[in-house]
């Protein structure tokens, strides 16, 4: 409970959350919004409300200096008044049990409007049918909301938190620039046209990463920050413009050092905020283990569905479709889904289309029938000997349902990774009460893109490959594992990073691998190329969405939730309608024309 006395000011002796029966008799002054108006026999009752709660007020007693009642029925929804008057036990019968103050009101003996308000475009006491564009666009409003002021307040919590804890193992929180040199980590940059240098940009920092790292060279070896990211990307619901980090570096550590100082603040963030007690250590896998299994890097591990590979079973079957793909490096996998044999056909044709939605073909179903009954979308092309052993490669029962998709890899994990989700969602096997951890390690170092061919860097090109696999860097550059991890939160990367390479001579054979030649090395980072020449610590570091971690301690599905300005899903700030036009005269100053495509 709040400190009432702290909340004290000249408008206000308490606040609209910290009434009790205890405070019986005293004259209270109150600031706060009109929340619910209603006229009872001609007696205005309202709820007022600001930060701290709801209290109900009479307006029954009209004094010699103030018509309070007909003052009382110009309130409207959202008005900004100061009430003073008397705290009394609600009437038997009346008292509400589900509010913290439920158990008093206050008779108002004076009434003052500070502040009138427009009727609100929706109401604020649910979250109703309202589209959120519109609740971005009036987001003062929103965010007056008892859920969102909760969201604000879980992740403030979450933020103290893990300050004190950083602080607790002597880091030292670190600003770095805002305007920084252009040195793309995977995404697209937000560019500023720097006035003073014609022709030149600032770039707003993806994350810290580099200035982090050359504080290691610097021997500060423990830095945080709480950081503002840019990265100019397609945005999900997981994913905006702009977002924050736990941004943590580390010198002279490894691996196992990152993950205790990272699970030790997940558990403290769960304690402060919820009381909730994780228990760390947090399961590891490996990535290829991870993407055979669950055919994704971030698998939601609440509920168990792994994929099995069948491609044993139906080697030599009937269906050609399946033996080229069997004889062109493909395999034939899939998910057994206990007890669901009884799915209608338009169930089935459903999850069909969630298959072909990712990208496939489509996907093919079997219902787990006893030894040679087996119904299935191929059972007129395919006999029944290769279910069995379907079924039995699968460990599946009578009874179960089995779900399969041929291909290579690429596909058949991109397709039963999202299958997984809509069986589990489907067949209600997600505890909304688990929370799942999971580090992923063993990365491999680049990723090829299928259509131009370039290697790229999965996790960002300062990432240390495996010491054993150096020797393969120029050679198989796509068997190099990396130094790097994830951790995963009920299928949500919650956060990611890696043990670093602070060898100048390693750091520049990736670059070359990269395709980055050594002038544009020089050009681009050949400041941290510099740093490393003047005695660079081993280090390692992880940054941790903070935005993410907050929506899951939230329990919702959307980070704008718990952004107060969050973009839109159009990438546009609705309310003050953002990004926007500016005058040419500005655009010169900064030695910019604008060409806008016809
Ligand atoms: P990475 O790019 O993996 O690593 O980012 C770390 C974490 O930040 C969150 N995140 C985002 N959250 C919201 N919107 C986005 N657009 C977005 N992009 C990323 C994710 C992710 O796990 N410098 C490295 C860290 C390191 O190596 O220390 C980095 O930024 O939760």
């Amino acid at each position: 409970m709040m400190d009432s006395q702290k909340l004290q000011t000249q408008y206000r002796t308490d606040t609209c959350g910290g009434l009790r029966k205890e405070d019986d008799g005293r004259e209270v002054t109150l600031v706060g919004w009109v929340f619910r108006w209603r006229d009872h026999g001609g007696i205005v009752f309202i709820d007022m409300r600001d930060r701290y709660g709801v209290t109900q007020i009479v307006f029954d007693r009209n004094s010699a200096e103030q018509d309070i009642d007909s003052l009382a029925h110009k309130l409207r929804s959202e008005f900004v008044i100061q009430v003073k008057g008397q705290v009394r036990p609600r009437p038997e019968g009346t008292v509400n049990e589900s509010l913290p103050t439920g158990e008093v009101e206050v008779s108002a003996t004076h009434l003052e409007i500070i502040s009138e308000s427009e009727n609100p475009p929706f109401r604020l006491d649910d979250k109703g049918e309202v589209g959120e564009d519109i609740r971005l666009q009036y987001r003062y409003l929103d965010l007056r909301r008892e859920e969102l002021q909760r969201y604000i307040r879980i992740r403030h919590d979450a933020v103290i938190a893990a300050r004190k804890y950083m602080d607790t193992l002597s880091f030292l929180d670190i600003e770095t620039p805002i305007l920084c040199k252009p040195t793309p980590e995977g995404a697209r940059d937000f560019l500023v046209p720097a006035r003073m240098h014609p022709g030149k940009f600032y770039a707003l920092p993806q994350s810290p990463q580099i200035y982090k790292q050359i504080l290691m060279v610097s021997g500060f070896d423990r830095y945080y920050q709480i950081a503002r990211c840019f990265r100019d990307e397609a945005l999900r619901a997981d994913r905006q413009l702009e977002f924050t980090q736990i941004d943590i570096e580390m010198s002279f550590i490894d691996e196992d050092d990152i993950i205790k100082v990272t699970e030790g603040l997940m558990e403290t963030i769960y304690r402060q905020t919820l009381g909730i007690e994780l228990k760390p250590p947090f399961v590891r896998m490996g990535y290829d283990e991870c993407m055979e299994l669950y055919g994704i890097d971030r698998p939601d591990l609440r509920y168990d569905l792994q994929i099995k590979d069948l491609s044993d079973a139906f080697r030599g079957c009937e269906f050609r479709v399946f033996n080229q793909i069997l004889d062109t490096g493909g395999r034939i996998r899939g998910i057994v889904v206990p007890g669901a044999a009884g799915y209608s056909r338009k169930e089935l044709d459903d999850i069909n289309a969630v298959a072909v939605d990712m990208g496939s073909k489509g996907c093919v179903w079997q219902r787990v029938g006893g030894g040679g009954e087996h119904d299935s979308s191929i059972k007129n092309i395919v006999s029944q000997p290769y279910f069995d052993k379907a079924a039995e490669l699968a460990g599946a029962s009578r009874g179960d349902l089995l779900v399969f998709v041929g291909g290579p890899d690429s596909l058949t994990s991109k397709v039963l990774a999202r299958l997984r989700q809509y069986l589990a969602a489907r067949e209600g096997l997600i505890d909304k009460n688990k929370l799942s951890f999971l580090w992923v390690t063993d990365f491999p170092l680049f990723e090829r893109d299928e259509a131009t061919g370039a290697l790229s860097s999965s996790h960002h090109p300062f990432t240390s490959p495996h010491p054993e696999d150096l020797d393969k860097l120029e050679s198989e550059p796509e068997k190099v594992r990396s130094r790097a991890y994830d951790i995963v939160l009920n299928g949500y990367e919650i956060g990611g990073g890696s043990i670093r390479i602070h060898n100048p001579d390693v750091q520049r054979r990736i670059f070359r691998a990269l395709g980055i030649s050594d002038e544009q090395a020089e050009y681009k980072f050949g400041f941290l190329l510099k740093a490393f020449q003047y005695g660079a610590p081993p280090h390692g570091g992880i940054a941790m969405g903070m935005d993410r971690v907050a929506m899951l301690l939230c329990g919702t599905d959307s980070i704008r939730d718990v952004i107060p300005f969050p973009k839109s899903s159009k990438a546009s700030g609705l309310m003050e309608d953002a990004p926007a036009m500016v005058e040419e005269k500005e655009l010169l100053e900064l030695h910019i024309r604008k060409i806008v495509k016809k």
